[in-house]
């Protein structure tokens, strides 16, 4: 007899397991136990594997189904989520004031930080987004409300309480003292769920609002419990002046940030436009990611980030909504603007050169759609330090994936398909144009947390 959580499909599986290169696993059967791929082999084995696995069923995929790797957003603000599509007038400085801090403050009412988190984490997962690298706001409680959400909806993820020691409002600033309390306090809660879906992250929010005192007190504590680390580095020209005025003796939020030692292959520092390349090689060097925000930048940021720049470079990048600095909260617009992003680039060496001839070194920017799922998935699973665990389909590995459904058709799906497309076609069409309606089913660590319009791990505790 299979074990009740021992379940098997039959279909094809896309995944990215190099930068740039789609693989097609077609007519395969994936075995899942217990959360993990316990087995990957071709459709013509599938009554072997059923002996194997003792399974009296495998699962066909219809006409149009597919499965691909969850997607992984490496930078969202969770308190953010509420003025999402909203607020795009001003600079990160002024936008922080005006909008961000007042909004993140809110959430000390624990009733709406319950309502507003169970309304993100559907959302996130809605869109496909299995592991999320979270923010969260100043003050421990909400926290603790978000870590208890996404445990009861079944999400992956790694959160961070928000530490900020100066230049804040009044009314949303901590101590020194307090923010690395509260800082533990948040470690020990995450870890003493014993949820292996998720994890504790150091988060100083960004030079400007922390203390050097601070940020070294956070780095100890992320080597202590041997935590991941989040912030914001080299995101804008407001940010890093402000940086320069503060801390003229350090060359670059870079320099800064290995001095406190917050620079490990567990960080990732969110945006980095207007890193250097000398910037760039050091952080590869630490091991540390950049997690690449191309809507958000487009906002709040001043230049364009080189994705292909700093892969060369060794630096590990994934990719972030940045919600609500970015607008959207899907990784699906995040992949297309990484794609249009990238053009941009393309677009601005011809206008430098004020020619009208393209050559080969305006393409080296240049990403594909290909490229972005890479970013969305493999390139996520590097930055969080869960290459082991997920990114792609392989034995081992954890059961975090998408069903795609592209035969809706009509007027029922945010696209057409045609008899004489390919299923690789279609994929780039769900990627280019599709949205929640073509997610059939979400799946974290081998459970279906969402089916059509219900969360299943929700429906299941009513
Ligand atoms: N820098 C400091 N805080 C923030 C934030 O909330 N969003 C963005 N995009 N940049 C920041
Ligand atoms: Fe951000």
């Amino acid at each position: 007899m299979a074990a009740a959580d021992t379940f098997a499909f039959r279909g094809t599986f896309f995944h990215t397991p190099a930068y740039g290169q789609l693989e097609a696993l077609r007519d395969a059967v994936l075995v899942v136990q217990d959360g993990m791929i316990a087995r990957i082999a071709n459709g013509s084995e599938e009554a072997a594997v059923r002996r194997e696995f003792g399974l009296s069923h495998v699962r066909r995929l219809k006409e149009g189904q597919y499965f691909i790797p969850g997607f992984i957003d490496t930078h969202v603000h969770a308190p953010q989520y509420k003025f999402t599509g909203t607020g795009t007038d001003v600079p990160l400085m002024e936008w922080l004031k005006k909008y961000t801090f007042p909004a993140e403050g809110s959430f000390r009412d624990l009733d709406a930080a319950h309502h507003r988190y169970s309304l993100l984490v559907k959302r996130f997962l809605a869109n496909g987004t299995t592991t999320a690298m979270y923010y969260g706001s100043l003050h421990l409680d909400p926290n603790t409300v978000l870590v208890d959400t996404i445990e009861r909806l079944g999400q992956r993820a790694v959160v961070g309480k928000v530490n900020m020691d100066r230049h804040s409002p009044s009314d949303y600033i901590e101590s020194t003292s307090e923010g690395l309390r509260d800082a533990e306090a948040f470690i020990r809660y995450t870890l003493d769920k014993k949820c292996s879906r998720i994890q504790p992250c150091i988060t100083p929010r960004f030079i400007p609002t922390c203390t050097p005192e601070l940020m070294k007190g956070l780095a100890s504590l992320a080597r202590q419990y041997g935590t991941h680390i989040q912030s914001h580095i080299s995101e804008c020209c407001g940010e890093v002046n402000c940086v320069r005025e503060l801390h003229p003796e350090f060359a670059s939020d870079t320099a800064l940030f290995e001095q406190a030692g917050l620079l490990t292959p567990r960080t990732v520092m969110a945006h980095g436009t207007l890193l250097s390349d000398q910037d760039l090689r050091h952080l590869a060097s630490r091991g540390t990611a950049v997690s690449h925000c191309p809507l958000s930048n487009f906002f709040l940021g001043d230049a364009c980030f080189r994705v292909n720049h700093a892969l060369s470079l060794g630096v590990k990048v994934g990719l972030g909504t940045d919600v609500a600095g970015g607008i959207s909260p899907s990784m699906l617009t995040a992949q297309r603007m990484a794609v249009v992003n990238s053009r941009c680039l393309r677009a601005h060496k011809l206008a430098q050169s004020g020619g009208t001839t393209v050559t080969a070194d305006m393409e080296v920017d240049v990403l594909g759609w290909r490229e972005a799922l890479w970013l969305a998935t493999v390139g996520g699973a590097q930055a969080l330090d869960l290459s082991h665990a997920v990114g792609t389909f392989a034995e081992g590995k954890e059961f975090d994936a998408l069903l795609v459904d592209t035969g809706l058709g009509g007027t029922c799906g945010p696209f057409d398909v045609f008899p004489d497309e390919s299923d690789e076609q279609r994929l780039e069409k769900f990627l280019q144009l599709g949205d929640d309606r073509n997610l059939a089913e979400v799946f974290v660590q081998g459970v279906c947390v969402k089916r059509g319009h219900v969360f299943e791990r929700e429906a299941a505790a009513e």
